[in-house]
């Protein structure tokens, strides 16, 4: 596709994102799994229902722009959930398995916190001030789970130091 607009430019990353958010999809049940720490575990699973809602809010949008969501892979995420698929094979300790998880977790919200961000800018600058607050209102969940995952990182970190010797 050409980008010969702002216009273009901010489909093509709504397109990513909605890649990106589908990719979670899938990644998140894994994590759960995955988790021990029952917070932890609880956390992803408020976060999969978030997501699911945003994946909406997306649809959403490319309703109304009459365009469609699909056609695009967002390789960025791609990369990110690889490296926590390698990790997610490992053979941990439950707590340091807990922590890479956060970690994982982490690099995944802030890569959303950065598409979020721009597509939310270039709705504004486009006039689309419906889309950029239902882009915002994404953004801000993305924060507050980011928030939440640092919050949760104080005690598991923790446990997880206490398998160094
Ligand atoms: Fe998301
Ligand atoms: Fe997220």
């Amino acid at each position: 596709m050409d980008m010969e607009s702002l216009k273009d430019l901010f489909i093509e990353e709504l397109k990513d994102l909605y890649s990106a958010e589908n990719q979670i999809l899938k990644a998140l049940p894994k994590m759960i799994r995955k988790a021990t720490s029952p917070e932890l575990k609880s956390g992803f699973e408020q976060h999969l229902k978030e997501t699911e809602v945003q994946v909406e809010r997306l649809e959403k949008i490319f309703q109304e722009l009459e365009q469609s969501p699909k056609g695009k892979k967002c390789k960025g995420m791609e990369g990110v959930i690889a490296d926590g698929k390698e990790l997610m094979e490992e053979e941990a300790e439950p707590e340091v398995m807990d922590a890479g998880l956060i970690g994982a977790a982490q690099h995944v919200e802030h890569y959303e916190i950065a598409g979020y961000g721009c597509v939310r800018t270039y709705a504004e600058l486009l006039g689309y001030h419906d889309f950029a607050k239902l882009l915002q209102k994404t953004l801000d969940e993305e924060r507050a789970t980011d928030e939440k995952l640092t919050e949760l990182a104080r005690n598991i970190n923790v446990e997880a130091a206490r398998t160094a010797a």
